[in-house]
């Protein structure tokens, strides 16, 4: 149909009786034919959030300061300045935001923990108060008969800490781990899925490297590799701490954001490339955690800047995990190329389909049947959630008579995320062992260093009057969830 006349049949179709008096409560509904694509029984449908980016309050109950609040406090650093002093305030709203959940359907909820909250000062005695208000969440979480999964870290380190050289100090693996410990001491009867820390590039290359997170840093690259070994390091050491410190049997996984390579076309020439390549590209981080090495042509590509290491280190790196949690947003296609490297990253044309989030988010959904499908090819991987898939949209609240209080139409997250699903479930058809799949987000939320001008909420938050609208993606959500399926 042309542009043109597809306006036409616009206007026509505005002319036509409103919907509500077409589905008059006696008339059969028409009945829904096709075969949707099924996930198994028991798969566990979540919903996730970060306590930085929804909670607020930092300054409740004796939290100390965090590197997000001196970053977002200084001024340049993030959009327009904002800060997530307030955000979603979810700190004192929690058990509305638990309504919201119960009210989705979902079956778990990821969130994390604020480092700052347990040990205001990063190490030390910790602050009972802070980690209070796990514990009225965690209540009220059992109450509606939700799973929760725990984050130990999503970025926000106790500004302490960063004083003393952050994740670029030896230390930093050891006061980790006694975090870590500590907090499993007083909530494993309640939690058995813990993540050490989610997505190392995003606070490690990002914070460290870019400037563009907290810290704000731009290290030498010899010294930013170093730091990359050294959170590897903190990871271990606290799947480790996990274990000894539980009270009861606990799932010990993680939360990354694997840069993701697929075959550009479906044959065995391009799936071998989408393999070398998503082994070389993830060499820094997933690979080390996986083979307990890193790759040689990382090594000889770094040269002198390579990190320098030990093989107990890199045991420690590589304990094994009881699950693995990959947060997946995009993919980029390969090509196969000639030796030494065998495979290409085709450079993304610049009309490639993309979310709000024009400079990272680009619509691929074979994202989510690939990038688990190599995790269990290359590893064996025995058991995978998705912590994180979402979508960032150019929401508008819109009013009309029949919506007072406003709606939000995002169709174009439901466009993003019924694809998604669907090559998701390709893949679990196909034996990837995905058991679960957590939505970024259940709320729009503090987007780090875009502030508040991204939304990735299934629910708009309104962040003057705190007031929350679940968009028409929440129906869509909670259809998927109670009929287990997604056409
Ligand atoms: C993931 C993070 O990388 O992406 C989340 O784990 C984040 O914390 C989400 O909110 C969206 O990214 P961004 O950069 O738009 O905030």
């Amino acid at each position: 149909m042309q542009r043109r006349s597809f306006l036409k049949s616009a206007a026509t179709l505005a002319a036509a009786p409103a919907l509500s008096s077409l589905f008059d409560s006696s008339a059969q509904l028409p009945a829904i034919t096709g075969t949707p694509a099924r996930f198994p029984e028991g798969f566990l449908w979540g919903t996730a959030t970060a306590a930085y980016q929804v909670e607020g309050a930092v300054h409740a109950d004796g939290r100390g300061p965090s590197v997000w609040d001196t970053f977002s406090h200084t001024p340049g650093k993030t959009f327009h300045n904002e800060t997530a002093d307030v955000t979603d305030d979810d700190f004192h709203r929690y058990k509305q935001d638990v309504a919201l959940m119960k009210d989705l359907g979902v079956q778990g909820y990821r969130f994390s923990i604020a480092w700052p909250r347990v040990f205001p000062q990063g190490t030390g005695t910790p602050n009972p108060k802070g980690l209070d208000f796990y514990k009225r969440l965690l209540d009220e979480l059992q109450a509606a008969n939700i799973q929760p999964v725990c984050t130990l870290f999503h970025w926000d380190l106790p500004q302490a800490l960063q004083d003393k050289g952050g994740w670029t100090n030896p230390a930093i693996g050891h006061a980790f781990a006694d975090y870590a410990a500590y907090t499993v001491s007083q909530l494993s009867d309640r939690i058995t899925h813990w993540m050490t820390i989610n997505e190392f590039g995003s606070y490690i290359d990002a914070g460290y490297g870019e400037g563009i997170s907290a810290p704000g840093l731009r290290l030498p690259r010899a010294e930013l590799m170093q730091t990359r070994h050294l959170a590897l390091l903190g990871h271990g050491l606290a799947v480790q701490a996990i274990r000894a410190a539980a009270k009861n049997p606990v799932e010990v996984g993680l939360a990354h954001d694997a840069p993701g390579a697929m075959p550009a076309i479906e044959d065995p020439a391009h799936i071998r490339a989408a393999e070398i390549a998503f082994r070389e590209i993830n060499a820094q981080y997933l690979t080390a955690i996986m083979e307990g090495r890193y790759t040689d042509r990382y090594l000889h590509t770094l040269g002198a800047d390579a990190p320098h290491f030990t093989d107990a280190e890199l045991k420690i790196i590589s304990t094994p995990l009881d699950f693995l949690g990959i947060n997946i947003y995009t993919t980029q296609e390969v090509i196969p190329a000639p030796a030494p490297d065998h495979f290409l990253q085709v450079p993304r044309p610049a009309s490639y389909p993309h979310a709000a989030s024009r400079d990272w988010l680009f619509f691929n959904p074979q994202a989510t049947y690939w990038t688990p499908k190599l995790v269990s090819t290359l590893w064996g991987v025995k058991k995978i959630y998705i912590t994180e898939n979402g979508y960032s949209s150019d929401d508008v609240l819109r009013v009309d008579a029949q919506n007072p209080g406003g709606r939000v139409l995002d169709t174009d997250r439901i466009l993003y995320l019924r694809n998604y699903l669907v090559q998701l479930q390709r893949g679990i058809a196909d034996g990837v062992p995905v058991h679960g799949y957590f939505l970024w987000s259940l709320l729009d939320n503090f987007e780090w260093a875009s502030g508040f001008s991204k939304r990735f909420g299934l629910t708009y938050v309104d962040f003057q009057t705190e007031k929350r609208t679940p968009k028409l993606s929440f129906d869509f959500y909670r259809h998927v969830i109670q009929t287990n399926s997604v056409f």
